[in-house]
């Protein structure tokens, strides 16, 4: 049986949720848990625009959304990249069911969300924590580049920073890669790692 990837409806929350959890204890994501509030409200949230989910015959396998940024974010972003917060588009949320991982579940969920964001013409960022390795290696190699980092306030002081990532390939022509991971604006000249 293979997998298929859908649109997310209303009528998933609840196999959402549950996968949500069971994954949890297996992957580490998200590394703040339990949640400071609903776990329903973490994956279905206000700023979200569109979502997939993948599906394995009648079961959710995996999920992906892409949504608009957070103030947070573009405290982040918009210094560096030196476009408004309105352009940008975060990718959120992608997880995938334990027993599925290793069958390119998320990889094509990745790929839905990419495809999604350079239809249009925003530009595509993401945080990760490095302690989620395969996430973090999978978005290197698929042409994501860090431009930041940073710890949340809620981080506990011994964990690391949250990686800020930009699809390469959208990478506003502002900017110009100074080495591996910065960026500089031509403009101010202005850097980040
Ligand atoms: C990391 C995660 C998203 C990958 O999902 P997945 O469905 O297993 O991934 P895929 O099978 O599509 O493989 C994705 C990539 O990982 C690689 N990979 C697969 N299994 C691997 C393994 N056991 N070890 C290392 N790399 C592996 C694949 O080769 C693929 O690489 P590619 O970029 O060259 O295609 C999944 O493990 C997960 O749900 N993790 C917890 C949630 C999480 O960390 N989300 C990211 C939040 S930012």
């Amino acid at each position: 049986m293979g997998v298929d990837i859908r649109l997310r409806d209303d009528g998933d929350r609840d196999a959402l949720v549950r996968l949500l959890c069971k994954q949890q204890p297996v992957s580490g994501y998200p590394v703040r848990w339990p949640l400071p509030g609903p776990v329903e409200g973490f994956i279905f949230r206000d700023h979200d625009e569109i979502a997939w989910v993948a599906c394995h015959g009648d079961e959710i396998v995996g999920h992906v959304a892409v949504g608009r940024t957070s103030a947070e974010l573009d405290d982040v972003f918009v210094p560096v990249l030196g476009v408004p917060g309105e352009s940008l588009r975060v990718v959120t949320t992608l997880f995938t069911a334990p027993r599925m991982q290793g069958r390119g579940v998320c990889g094509r969920l990745l790929r839905t969300a990419e495809q999604y964001i350079e239809a249009g013409a925003p530009t595509g960022v993401l945080d990760v924590v490095p302690t989620h390795e395969r996430a973090f290696a999978m978005y290197l190699r698929r042409g994501w580049q860090v431009v930041a980092q940073r710890r949340p306030a809620w981080q506990p002081a011994d964990a690391p920073d949250f990686r800020y990532l930009v699809l390469r390939r959208q990478l506003p022509p502002s900017c110009v890669q100074v080495h591996p991971g910065a960026l500089a604006r031509k403009a101010e000249g202005t850097s980040a790692s």
